[in-house]
């Protein structure tokens, strides 16, 4: 073998171990677009001071990479549900956006199913999304990507590598729909992968919010029992009280309507057996004999009972069974409250059809403006299980806001402070974002009555440090807020109409600017001194943070000086960018 035939060593260390290969691979993660200033816009905004949720309009990959300075390990809870690529209008591929992430992505079109780089296309539009998802997730975050059977394979093997294997947490299985479609098999599922950015901080158990629920009716049911409630006056008391909370608050919770000496119970369907093979005898209000076909025995499921004849007996002694008034019927079993678990289950039974319901009771029964939106109680069984009470939740392929309805939903239900950020796409083709998302959610505070709100947001101009420089005042406070590092997590509130003062963060710490151009941005005391009485009168704290070009006062206790465009450029982790040697990992790409 002569010199030239040895593969280099990177290249074996490369291929070694079992992984997914595809033209692209040794790319995507260099693939970083600019960061882009997140404009604010008050017409497209609703009641932003009553929450501080976020609608962001802008290609998923470069806002998150201008969110990345306040919210870089963040995010507790990431949903997405991206196009499955399942040919037709579903996944808009521009391999100019791919090659150059900062390209407008005129060029995308649709990619059919029958696009020999289809896949390659798919991978290469998500591996370098899900590294910034990655990077926005808090030490403990989950991840939550629905699919269906088309790309699964694929979508697992770019997980493992991204979060790696050891942090996979599970494949959930969503049966949603019927397929009325005659084909060999009729698909009536898709799927919800899940991962941890980190699986050592996930806790071993999730408890959910239906959980939380269960005990606050135990709760009130012994409050009922201790002041002397009994017997039918007792159940009436029950009944109403369950009632009063509704379907919509208890979901599953609101089935638990009977009661007896050990509390609320439903009466559930489990004494078949699942498979061929269970136990064959019969059951009478007695208790259990030989044959199943004796007289005054109730009828047996067709694959027989699934305990043994003698569990059963104990069962009826117990008064835990419950006899149907006829006896062609199944005898039932009685299912406590105390014993309900809210656990996220492997496989999930939930109609898809409420999500288009949910689309009409918002926009009215007439709306037919997108096919594939999620049923809000699907997001809400994730959010609620993976997240806390406060948890923090992006979704990046919001397409009509379903995530933003759960996280209201869920925080009006159990009282949570939980804030989403969602990332719609802004093109002519695809308009969601203002057409669906804000109207959306909009619609839902006012139906439903939630004291909350939102910000929208779009991702506009490119920053770097020329750009910075000749923005005019509007954006460099939009610039400021979006970035400023003691917005960490929770953002800065916008404050508009003063001279000096243009924000708070979470603290209550006053933000102010100074700008007038590169030239004569100074930052001396008597801008200090009035941006001081300002922020007094707002109510806000120091140290102030004063934004300017130049400063010539020494720092106190009261006052930071934050110099532009330095501290931006800084905590847009821009400062250390050095294109060659970003440009030197590339790999020439060019996909079928
Ligand atoms: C399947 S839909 C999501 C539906 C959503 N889960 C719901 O319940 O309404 C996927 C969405 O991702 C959006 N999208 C696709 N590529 C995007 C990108 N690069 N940036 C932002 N949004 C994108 C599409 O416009 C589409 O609305």
């Amino acid at each position: 073998m002569s010199e030239q035939d040895w593969p280099d060593l990177e290249s074996v260390r490369e291929e070694a171990g079992l992984h997914l290969h595809w033209q692209g691979r040794r790319s995507y993660k260099s693939l970083v677009p600019a960061p882009r200033v997140l404009e604010r816009h008050d017409e497209l905004s609703f009641q932003p001071d009553h929450g501080d949720h976020l609608v962001i309009e802008g290609d998923n990959l470069q806002v998150m990479v201008s969110l990345r300075s306040q919210y870089s390990e963040s995010f507790d809870v990431v949903y997405i549900d991206p196009p499955y690529n399942r040919g037709g209008n579903d996944f808009r591929y521009s391999d100019a956006r791919f090659q150059d992430p900062d390209a407008d992505g005129s060029d995308a079109v649709y990619v059919s199913n029958v696009d020999g780089g289809r896949h390659t296309k798919w991978l290469n539009y998500m591996a370098p999304r899900l590294v910034a998802m990655k990077s926005l997730m808090a030490e403990n975050g989950v991840i939550f990507v629905s699919i269906n059977d088309i790309e699964l394979g694929r979508l697992l093997m770019l997980m493992d590598e991204i979060f790696d294997e050891k942090n996979r947490i599970g494949v959930i299985t969503w049966r949603g729909s019927a397929d009325n479609n005659p084909s060999r098999i009729q698909i009536e599922h898709e799927y919800i992968v899940c991962y941890a950015k980190n699986l050592a901080h996930v806790p071993r158990v999730w408890s959910t919010p239906a959980d939380e629920m269960r005990d606050v009716l135990l709760e009130r049911y012994e409050e009922l029992v201790a002041s002397g409630f009994e017997g039918a006056e007792l159940t009436k008391e029950w009944a109403s009280l369950v009632r009063a909370n509704g379907r919509d608050s208890l979901g599953r919770l609101a089935r638990y309507t009977h009661l007896d000496e050990h509390g609320p119970y439903q009466v559930a369907y489990r004494v078949h057996n699942p498979k061929k093979g269970g136990y064959r005898y019969g059951v009478t209000k007695k208790g259990v004999v030989d044959s199943p076909t004796a007289r005054g025995t109730y009828r047996m499921p067709a694959n027989g009972y699934r305990f043994p004849p003698q569990t059963m007996q104990r069962y009826i002694d117990e008064g835990l069974v419950v006899f149907p008034k006829r006896i062609d019927q199944i005898v039932q079993m009685k299912d406590y409250l105390k014993d309900f678990r809210g656990t996220l289950r492997s496989v999930i039974d939930l109609d898809a059809r409420s999500g288009s319901y949910r689309l009409k009771q918002l926009f009215g029964e007439g709306f037919d403006g997108f096919r594939y939106a999620k049923p809000v109680e699907l997001i809400e069984m994730l959010v609620g299980a993976a997240g806390s009470k406060d948890a923090l939740v992006l979704d990046a392929f919001a397409g009509t806001g379903t995530t933003g309805d759960s996280v209201l939903q869920l925080n009006h239900r159990d009282g949570g402070r939980r804030r989403f950020v969602l990332i719609e796409e802004g093109t002519a083709e695809d308009p969601y974002a203002r057409t669906l998302v804000a109207p959306r959610l909009r619609a839902a505070i006012e139906i439903d009555g939630f004291d909350s709100g939102f910000s929208f947001l779009t991702a506009g101009a490119q920053l770097d440090r020329e750009a910075i420089l000749s923005l005019e005042k509007d954006k460099i406070k939009a610039v400021i807020c979006q970035t400023d590092r003691s917005g960490t997590r929770a953002g800065i509130r916008r404050i508009d109409g003063r001279k000096w003062v243009i924000g708070a963060n979470q603290r209550g710490e006053a933000l102010a600017l100074v700008w007038r151009g590169v030239t004569s941005s100074q930052v001396n005391a008597e801008v200090i001194n009035e941006a001081l009485l300002e922020a007094k009168d707002l109510g806000l704290k120091t140290p102030i943070r004063i934004y300017g070009t130049t400063c010539n006062i020494s720092e106190t206790r009261s006052f930071v000086f934050c110099q532009i465009p330095d501290e931006i450029l800084a905590a847009l982790q821009i400062e250390d960018f050095e294109p060659d040697e970003v440009a030197s990992t590339l790999e020439e790409v060019a996909v079928p």
